[in-house]
């Protein structure tokens, strides 16, 4: 009898437990709906909005009525670490598409302590990266802003120091693109080669840029030239001899696929350059020479870390863009810290024709990025050696 009103005893308190957790649930449950309802979300959008997590809903509580929400909420972009900044925004300056401020707020270079400026230049402009851009990183400049800088601004390339030749340029190239004024600026485009000429900036030692508007004095040999002879060579060169360690294990390299790659010329003294530049033009005239060969001074042959490269059959420079050993070359001599200096398409940057022969020495990194973006030395020493 005892253990008989022990049992009823034990199934009431477990009834008891499941009443008061089924009652909890009810009450919790009811309360979402009670406060979103309060707030003035319709049945429609409660449906939606209890899918979210209680922190989530415990955010969307201290706010007002956000007619925006479900559509922030459904966004495969929304992030609900960043739903109180949403909300604050979108029903702060419900004049803005809610959009903007939705992908301000996601993007990459948001930062959180800068979206009231952000929200500024929105409510004017309607360029997203540029806003962010400037805001973080030139808003003390005296850039005046408009729809066009901000086109630059948001440009990967873009330097602030170039701005007004970048609007300048655009001035008088209005089918350009945004993108291609800034590499055109960024490679002295806007100048003129020869004239608008400056001595090469040595300071800045293997990196040193020698094109069609840097140029070296007549003097000027690099230290530490080392002989490249033997299979490395097709007759003798010479080579700074970093750049020839590097250009050594790539030939080493090369021959492991059965390719041989050797240098035809590496260093070229001011008067050699001088001698062949003034026999191109003897054959075929300058307008004609200038496109393949550099002017004295003006070659970076001078600088040592350049080399034309042949095959072991010596192919013409004409021919070597159908060896495998270019093939080779194309794909594995950044891995090295060779540049194709002159390529294919960049003839009106580099101020050159297409040279399949025609190495630099960067470095490793260097090489790589510009292999990796397709870009010019030019332009990457625009932006990041200058
Ligand atoms: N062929 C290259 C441009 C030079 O003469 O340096
Ligand atoms: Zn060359």
């Amino acid at each position: 009898m005892k253990k008989r009103k022990l049992k009823i005893k034990n199934i009431l308190i477990l009834l008891l437990i499941v009443i008061i957790i089924i009652f909890t649930l009810l009450v919790l449950f009811n309360k979402n709906n009670n406060t979103l309802e309060k707030i003035g979300y319709n049945s429609l959008e409660i449906q939606e909005l209890e899918k979210l997590s209680k922190e989530e809903l415990n955010t969307i509580y201290k706010y007002d009525y956000n007619s925006n929400l479900i559509y922030i909420v459904s966004s495969e972009n929304y992030n609900k670490d960043r739903l109180d900044l949403y909300m604050d925004y979108t029903l702060k300056n419900n004049d803005i598409d809610y959009l903007k401020i939705f992908n301000i707020i996601n993007h990459e270079n948001f930062k959180e302590e800068n979206i009231d400026k952000y929200i500024t230049h929105l409510k004017k402009f309607d360029n997203i990266d540029g806003i962010i851009k400037y805001v973080n990183e030139y808003e003390n400049s005296n850039v005046k802003l408009n729809s066009t800088t901000l086109s630059l601004i948001k440009e990967k390339y873009f330097i602030i120091d170039f701005l007004d030749r970048y609007l300048n340029y655009y001035e008088k190239h209005k089918d350009l693109e945004y993108k291609e004024i800034i590499t055109r600026v960024n490679s002295n485009l806007d100048y003129q080669f020869y004239t608008d000429s400056n001595k090469s900036d040595l300071t800045k030692e293997m990196y040193t840029l020698v094109n069609k508007y840097n140029y070296l004095n007549k003097d000027y040999v690099p230290d530490n030239l080392v002989n490249v002879t033997g299979m490395y060579a097709r007759d003798k060169a010479e080579l700074v001899n970093v750049a020839y360690d590097n250009f050594v294990k790539m030939a080493d390299d090369a021959r492991k696929s059965n390719l041989t790659i050797k240098i035809t010329t590496g260093y070229r003294s001011y008067n050699f350059q001088s001698t062949l530049y003034n026999n191109y033009v003897k054959v075929d005239g300058v307008k004609n020479a200038d496109t393949y060969s550099a002017r004295p001074g003006y070659s970076e042959h001078q600088l040592g870390y350049s080399a034309d490269l042949t095959n072991a059959k010596n192919v013409a420079f004409d021919d070597f863009e159908n060896t495998d050993e270019y093939k080779w070359l194309k794909d594995n001599a950044h891995k090295y810290g060779f540049i194709m200096r002159y390529p294919k398409a960049k003839e009106y940057i580099t101020g050159y024709m297409f040279e399949s022969w025609h190495y630099r020495y960067v470095g490793i990194e260097i090489a790589t990025y510009i292999y990796e973006n397709n870009i010019t030395y030019e332009e990457y020493y625009a932006y990041f050696l200058r």
